[in-house]
């Protein structure tokens, strides 16, 4: 077997040529070549970015007595995105590593909350359109809590009637997607919250794809219904940075309505040699540069500059459709909200489409139902949409005529 770990340390020149060397097949993101995972705006956001990452590249978010700056630079990100999303002074909550911890610890805090306040649950449910995040199912699947998955209706969008049926005694939980994975539309976010608040149930929105995109995209005039915290009965949303808030990787945000649910958020732990020991997220340790970086990259753009960028993505999305409904038997499915889209065909087997493009140097990210090719698309997607769409346009010729395969493929992701 080759020795990787050797006796003596590598100097900064190999360590460089060998990562770069590890990357020769990865995908050219920086061409636009990736149409998700990488989240980049520009140069510029990046250096500040890195500058800020860097100056808290050492220090500890747990370490929140030693480092009071990490404290009141977290709290400061909070309240930012408590005002993106509407809420009011009494909305608090956490940074944690990405949209899967925050789903998780709102599926937890959910569930302790309804241990006290709704002590006659004994085998605690989620209930979900289909379409949301499996986030949730790996939270319930660690917390023991059984997830009831209701079929969306044809718009893609969460089915209130269905869930209202699935929803039972032991619902402590029902969330909705602002906008979902799979199709890029906003559930029904008012209707879902009639729901809840009539059955006093948590109702957590999964806006860690739009949180930061969405009220600016509906400041510049598009039509996005309300998601946020203007709605009452929304209990906890997610909300990333390291998505469309552009902040580097680990960054996303746990809201609360008031302290009164996030109480349950925290763990407390004593019996041990240590003393007591506390932490408001899953994480011990948590890295304090991206907390920086997010509260820098914020402080930056400002209003402003999330308009920009919004206003950037929501014209590569015109541009994005135009070209996919100019080649004939594509379409778009659905009416996506933001920047998520998804295409396929009826006639044309839209895979087969995405391998052939991956022999072009393309990332294709799909959808299985319906069979789709899909994008999240983001400023650094501008320098693509010609070549994308000339070879979209030429894979498409490729297949066309060729029998659409019905079996399931494997969507990687
Ligand atoms: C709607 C939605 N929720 C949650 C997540 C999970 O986020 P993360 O990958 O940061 O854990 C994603 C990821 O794409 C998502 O699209």
């Amino acid at each position: 077997m080759e020795r990787l770990f050797h006796e003596k340390g590598m100097n900064w020149e190999e360590i460089e040529k060998t990562l770069n060397s590890y990357r020769k097949d990865d995908v050219d993101w920086k061409r636009g070549r990736v149409p998700l995972y990488a989240f980049y705006a520009d140069d510029d956001i990046s250096e500040i970015a890195k500058k800020s990452y860097m100056m808290f590249f050492t220090e500890n978010s747990l370490g929140h007595k030693a480092f009071p700056s990490v404290a009141k630079i977290e709290s400061e990100v909070i309240r930012m995105v408590a005002q993106i999303l509407n809420g009011d002074s009494g909305v608090v909550g956490n940074m944690t590593s990405g949209g899967t911890e925050s789903i998780f610890m709102a599926v937890k805090t959910a569930r302790d909350w309804a241990r006290k306040i709704r002590p006659e649950v004994t085998a605690p449910e989620l209930v979900l359109p289909r379409t949301a995040h499996p986030a949730f199912n790996k939270a319930a699947h660690y917390l023991c809590i059984k997830v009831k998955r209701v079929r969306e209706s044809s718009n893609f969008r969460a089915d209130i009637s269905a869930m209202e049926v699935a929803i039972n005694d032991n619902t402590i939980m029902i969330a909705g997607s602002a906008p979902s994975y799979p199709h890029g539309v906003i559930d029904p976010i008012d209707e879902i919250a009639k729901l809840a608040s009539k059955r006093n149930i948590w109702f957590h929105v999964d806006a860690c794809v739009g949180g930061c995109l969405a009220p600016f995209v509906k400041k510049l005039g598009y039509p996005v219904p309300d998601f946020d915290f203007s709605i009452p009965a929304v209990t906890s949303i997610s909300a990333d940075l390291h998505k469309y808030g552009f902040t580097p990787k680990p960054a996303s945000t746990i809201l609360y309505r008031n302290e009164d649910y996030q109480k349950y958020q925290s763990f407390t732990f004593d019996e041990w040699p240590g003393g007591v020991y506390k932490t408001q997220t899953f994480q011990g340790t948590r890295p304090s540069g991206s907390v920086a970086a997010a509260w820098a990259v914020m402080k930056y753009l400002g209003e402003s500059g999330y308009l920009e960028i919004a206003n950037k993505i929501m014209n590569i999305r015109k541009a994005l459709i135009f070209g996919i409904n100019a080649i004939p038997g594509l379409k778009i499915w659905g009416d996506p909200d933001l920047s998520i889209i998804g295409f396929g065909s009826d006639i044309i087997d839209i895979h087969a489409v995405g391998d052939n493009m991956a022999t072009k140097g393309w990332f294709a990210a799909r959808n299985l139902e319906p069979p789709a090719l899909k994008h999240m698309l983001m400023p650094v997607h501008e320098v693509m949409i010609d070549d994308y769409l000339r070879d979209l346009n030429e894979s498409v010729n490729k297949v066309r005529g060729e029998k659409v395969v019905a079996e399931k493929r494997e969507v990687i992701y």
